[in-house]
């Protein structure tokens, strides 16, 4: 047993290795988008391999307040999501709570505020209602919506009163998926067209999917930056297989290729380009991977990783141009850092401030606890190694990527470590710790 509760607190056993094959749960992105998308066709939608976590389960919670019928989201189980057109969601006779989940109030801002006469609450957890909400009532706002909150229209609680939206062409001043997908959702309701312009490319799981669904919907621009919704497209009920979340198989890519004598394979890991900066690192690092059978399901690609322990790592250095394909992956890169030779360089990272808790402050706090060699500085991190880690007591503070970080990091430490908050990791992996016990020898 690598790993054993006493309370809260979970203890981490020093030593061993990971070894064999693991299967990647759903990816949380595409899971969202899945039900949202089925939640506003006409006809039925089939799910298969859904996330089954507290961030999606918070998605269909709401989706379920506003008149959809979804059905459990249970393991191994395919969703069927009924879907009532895009003039079918109703007025909620309560508080639409969405958790822990930035994705689910971000995109059912964007989802709610084209419903002309209709009013909507918007809450969360205490972590997300310290995240910024204006970076997506504002883009609203010039098409014509009606958002307000705390702090201007800034922190949940937040109203959306439905209004009657016009088309708008509007830049977003950060690669941000989650403020482009409430944008395209809102201009699915729109009159008019209306053109998202990011700066860099985020994620493009919305523009797939909104494609597939029937969307009139037209990318272009250098790395498709431009993104157009055009009125007149129907939405009509779709067969989705969700693939394995990236950001989830990262604990692993990176849990192979520092932990001495491991080798294992993670199957069904979604392999779409706006989301592999992970792999580009890997590739910086000298680390050894394979990526084999790589093919396409329902419009995503998927492949599985061979990874193998690799001694005398290169430091990497990650910047604007990689940081939105990576985003999710700062902690556990910071972790891999302490593995190479020399420094690594993280930089142009400020969003980490506003996850789900200030990921530079946080995994700088809690690897500094055992001896790592970590500078924060203002948008990053500066990480010299390699260095030996010392068993600590760790806090994941309530983070999902940061416990799954700290546990691949005990591994490599020359004695025991404990955390609290452990079962953070249900956000969205939770099978996490199932997972390590399996593969850690
Ligand atoms: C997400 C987008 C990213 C990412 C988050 C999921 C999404 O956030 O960090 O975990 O599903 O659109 P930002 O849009 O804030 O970059």
């Amino acid at each position: 047993m690598s790993s054993t509760t006493s309370g809260l607190k979970l203890t981490l056993n020093a030593g061993g290795k990971l070894k064999g094959k693991v299967k990647i749960p759903g990816d949380k992105s595409i899971s969202h988008r899945a039900l949202i998308l089925g939640a506003i066709a006409e006809g039925e939608t089939h799910i298969s391999g859904i996330l089954p976590a507290e961030d999606p389960i918070s998605t269909a919670t709401c989706l379920r307040s506003i008149g959809v019928k979804i059905s459990p989201i249970e393991k191994g189980k395919k969703v069927i999501v009924n879907g009532v057109g895009i003039d079918g969601l109703k007025e909620p006779k309560t508080v639409l709570n969405c958790g822990n989940s930035g994705t689910t109030m971000r995109l059912l801002l964007g989802l709610l505020a084209g419903r002309p006469g209709k009013h909507f609450v918007l809450t969360g957890d205490s972590s997300l209602s310290t995240r910024p909400m204006k970076r997506v009532g504002q883009p609203l706002r010039m098409m014509g919506g009606t958002i307000n909150g705390r702090e201007e229209g800034n922190y949940a609680p937040l109203s959306v009163i439905g209004q009657k939206l016009h088309g708008a062409v509007i830049g977003t001043p950060v690669p941000s998926a989650q403020v482009k997908s409430a944008i395209l959702l809102a201009a699915l309701k729109a009159s008019g067209s209306t053109t998202v312009i990011e700066p860099a490319k985020s994620r493009d799981h919305s523009e797939r999917m909104l494609k597939a669904f029937g969307a009139n919907i037209e990318i272009s621009g250098e790395m498709g930056r431009h993104i157009t919704i055009h009125p007149g497209g129907v939405l009509k009920g779709q067969s989705i297989i969700v693939p394995g979340d990236i950001s989830s198989a990262a604990f692993w890519l990176v849990g192979a290729t520092i932990i001495p004598g491991s080798k294992i394979t993670i199957e069904n890991v979604g392999l779409n380009p706006t989301r592999t900066g992970i792999i580009e690192i890997l590739q910086q690092m000298g680390a050894d991977f394979r990526i084999e059978n790589y093919r396409e399901v329902a419009g995503e690609p998927v492949g599985e990783i061979e990874v193998e322990y690799k001694s005398k790592l290169k430091p990497f250095t990650i910047d604007s141009e990689l940081m939105p394909r990576l985003i999710d992956e700062i902690p556990i890169l910071a972790v891999a850092a302490c593995s190479c030779d020399g420094e690594s360089q993280i930089r142009d990272a400020a969003e980490l401030r506003i996850k789900e808790t200030d990921r530079l402050a946080v995994i700088t706090r809690q690897l500094s606890k055992m001896g790592a060699q970590i500078k924060e500085n203002e948008d990053g991190l500066l990480i010299t190694g390699p260095k030996k880690l010392n068993g600590a007591e760790l806090d994941s503070e309530g983070d999902h990527r940061i416990a799954m970080s700290l546990a691949i990091a005990s591994v490599i430490a020359n004695s025991n470590s404990t955390i609290i908050n452990s079962t953070a990791a249900d956000i969205s992996y939770p099978e996490f710790w199932q997972n390590f016990n399996t593969l850690k020898e």
